[in-house]
C-alpha cells in the first residue's frame, strides 16, 4: 500500500471492493430485476483492461478484497482472463465471485485455475416452481449442477445465498438448510432489500433473520453464535450445536450493519458507489476514457468516501430509494 488508506468520516476504513463486470443475466429473479429489461450497450461496459487499472489504483490505497457481481458475472465472456488479471495485483488477497450458478458447471474449473478464491452461489429454493416463478426462468438442476461443479473443481467454503421473502420462501427455510448442511456449503439467508426492479418491495415481505432462526432451530437443530472471522463481515454467523455445518443471516433491513461497512462498489458502467442505497455516484469512466492519470482517479475515489454517509436509513420516514435496482448496482 503505497498511499493512505480510504477512511471516510466515520473512521470506518475501506478494504472490500465490489466490481460487477455487466448488468446482463440469464435469469430475471424479481427482486433484481423488472421481466423486461435495457442493458447496457457494450461500449459503456468497462473493460477487463480498465477494471484492472481501477483496481490496482483502489488497492494502492488499502483495498484488499474484490468480489464480482453483476448482473451474472459469469455471462460476461472470458470472466476467467479477469479474475487472472486482478489475482496478479500486488495488494489483492482476494478474488470472488457471486454467481447465480447457471453457467457455474462449465465455468467452475477455469475460474479455479485462474485463482478465483471463493464463490457465492445464490439459490432461494429448492422447489424447481418455485425457482421459476423467482427467477422467470427454468434452470434449477443447472444451479445444483453447478454447485456440484465447484466442490468437484476444488472450491471450499462455498456459500449459497437465499434471498427470504415473507409469504413466499416460508417453506424453503428448513430444506435449503437440510441441503447446505448435507453438502457442506455454508448458507446465508438475506432480507429482501428495496432494490427489486419493479419497485414492489415492502416492510411486509420482508422475512426477519430471526424468524428463520427459529424455523430452523425447531426442524433441523439448534444453534450456537459462531465466532466473527472478520469485524465487517455483514452476516451474524451460527453454527448447529452438533458441530455440523454453519448458517448465517445478513439482516439489512431488521438489523443494519452500517456500521462497521468496509465495502465500496463500482458498476458494470464505471460509476463508482459509496453504498448499495447510494443516491450519488462518482464517474470513474468518463476520467478513465479522458485522460485522467492515477491521482486524479484517486481523488474522485477518496471525494467518493469522504461523502459515505452514516447508514441507509431503510426503516426511517427520509429513505430514498436509490434510482437503480439490484442487477444496475451489483450486489
Ligand atoms: N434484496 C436482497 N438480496 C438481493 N439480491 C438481489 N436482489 C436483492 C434484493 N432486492 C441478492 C442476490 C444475490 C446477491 C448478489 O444479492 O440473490 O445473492
Ligand atoms: Fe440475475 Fe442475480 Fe439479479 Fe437474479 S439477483 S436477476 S441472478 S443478477
Amino acid at each position: 500500500m503505497s498511499q493512505p488508506p480510504l477512511v471516510d468520516s466515520f473512521g470506518r476504513i475501506h478494504k472490500n471492493l465490489r466490481i460487477s463486470v455487466t448488468d446482463r443475466c440469464n435469469i430475471r429473479c424479481f427482486y433484481c430485476m423488472p421481466e423486461v429489461v435495457k442493458f447496457l450497450p457494450r461500449k459503456d461496459v468497462l473493460t477487463f483492461e480498465e477494471i484492472t487499472r481501477l483496481t490496482r489504483i483502489f488497492a494502492s490505497s488499502g483495498i484488499e478484497r474484490v468480489r464480482l457481481t453483476g448482473g451474472e458475472p459469469l455471462a460476461r465472456r472470458g470472466l476467467s482472463d479477469l479474475v487472472g488479471m486482478l489475482k496478479s495485483i500486488d495488494g489483492i488477497r482476494e478474488v470472488a465471485a457471486t454467481t447465480n450458478g447457471i453457467l457455474l458447471a462449465d465455468q467452475a474449473g477455469e475460474l479455479r485455475r485462474a485463482g478465483l478464491d471463493r464463490l457465492n452461489v445464490s439459490l432461494d429454493t429448492l422447489d424447481p416452481d418455485r425457482f421459476e416463478q423467482i427467477t422467470r426462468r427454468k434452470g434449477l438442476e443447472k444451479v445444483i449442477a453447478g454447485i456440484e461443479a465447484a466442490q468437484d473443481a476444488g472450491f471450499t467454503n462455498i456459500r449459497m445465498n437465499a434471498v427470504a421473502i415473507a409469504g413466499l420462501t416460508e417453506s424453503d427455510v428448513v430444506p435449503l438448510a437440510k441441503f447446505a448442511r448435507q453438502r457442506g456449503l455454508e448458507l446465508r439467508f438475506i432480507e429482501f432489500m428495496p432494490l427489486d426492479g419493479d419497485q414492489q418491495w415492502d416492510a411486509t415481505s420482508v422475512m426477519t433473520g430471526e424468524t428463520i432462526r427459529q424455523l430452523i432451530e425447531r426442524a433441523v437443530g439448534p444453534l450456537v453464535t459462531a465466532k466473527r472471522k472478520l469485524a465487517s463481515q455483514p452476516a451474524v454467523d451460527y453454527q448447529y450445536a452438533d458441530g455440523q455445518g454453519k448458517v448465517g443471516f445478513i439482516d439489512p433491513v431488521s438489523a443494519p450493519f452500517c456500521s462497521a461497512c468496509d465495502r465500496v462498489r463500482i458498476t458494470a458502467e464505471g460509476k463508482l458507489r459509496n453504498c448499495l442505497f447510494s443516491t450519488e455516484e462518482w464517474n470513474l469512466l468518463e476520467l478513465l476514457r479522458g485522460g485522467a492519470n492515477d491521482g486524479q482517479i484517486l481523488n474522485a475515489i477518496r471525494e467518493s468516501i469522504d461523502n459515505k454517509k452514516a447508514g441507509h436509513g431503510i426503516d426511517s420516514k427520509e429513505f430514498e430509494r436509490p434510482a437503480r435496482a439490484m442487477y444496475q448496482i451489483g450486489g
